[in-house]
């Protein structure tokens, strides 16, 4: 296991204390959630989770992790995510897996969020991790030369054989190169009012709790 991994596994180790019986758990996505996936069953904490993608699903169906709709439950008591960047007012960016969209419907309807990041991933400001950008296909052709236009450096997230990622919701992910955020909220606002872009990576005033793997764990709280 690599340093990083051995930091991502301690952060999500760290998260089981906020987990207890019977409670609705939004799941995330990615390495650092599967660590805690494993720590979820291996501490035999019984849990009912809410998925923010099919991987995480099928992960869950794997370890004997119980999960439900989000439909189907009439809250979730807590979250817990990774992220691919945090900036120093717990603003983060996420969808480095392409979930970004079932994670924050998951986020918006939680009673609290929790995220377990590893050190390497706080920074004062946003925009060294490529914001990811969901958009409908249809005339995000368009949408590609607007951001171009605007200098947000978009890619078009293609998988080995070139073609354009699928999203679990059926959309493609641009990728903005936008270097620092300086105004997360600003940027939110204005990627909301675009037409075809359904979701974006910028999380902002959405989590209560950091987890930090380190050396040791620390925590950032709001
Ligand atoms: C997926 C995400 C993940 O939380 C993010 O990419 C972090 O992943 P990892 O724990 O593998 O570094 O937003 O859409």
């Amino acid at each position: 296991m690599t340093v990083q991994d051995n930091k991502k596994k301690r952060a999500a180790n760290a998260a089981l204390r906020y987990i207890e019986d019977g409670m609705v758990v939004g799941l995330g996505t990615g390495t650092t959630v599967l660590y805690l996936l494993q720590a979820i069953a291996a501490s035999k904490i019984n849990i009912l989770g809410v998925t923010t993608s099919k991987k995480t699903t099928v992960i869950c169906q794997q370890l004997g992790i119980k999960v439900t709709d989000i439909d189907d439950v009439d809250h979730i008591d807590v979250t817990i995510d990774g992220a691919d960047e945090v900036d120093t007012y717990m603003n983060g960016i996420k969808g480095g897996g392409a979930a970004l969209l079932m994670e924050k419907i998951v986020a918006k309807n939680s009673n609290k969020n929790i995220w377990i990041v590893d050190d390497s991933k706080v920074h004062d400001t946003l925009g060294t991790f490529p914001l990811p950008v969901e958009v409908i296909p249809y005339g995000s052709g368009r949408l590609l030369r607007k951001f171009e236009a605007n200098d947000f450096n978009p890619v078009l997230r293609v998988d080995q054989n070139h073609q354009p990622i699928i999203t679990d919701s059926g959309h493609y992910i641009i990728d903005l190169h936008l270097g620092d955020i300086i105004n997360p909220q600003t940027l939110a606002d204005y990627l909301e009012n675009q037409v075809g872009i359904v979701e974006h990576g910028l999380f902002v005033d959405i989590v209560d709790i950091i987890i930090i793997g380190g050396d040791s764990v620390t925590l950032k709280e709001r």
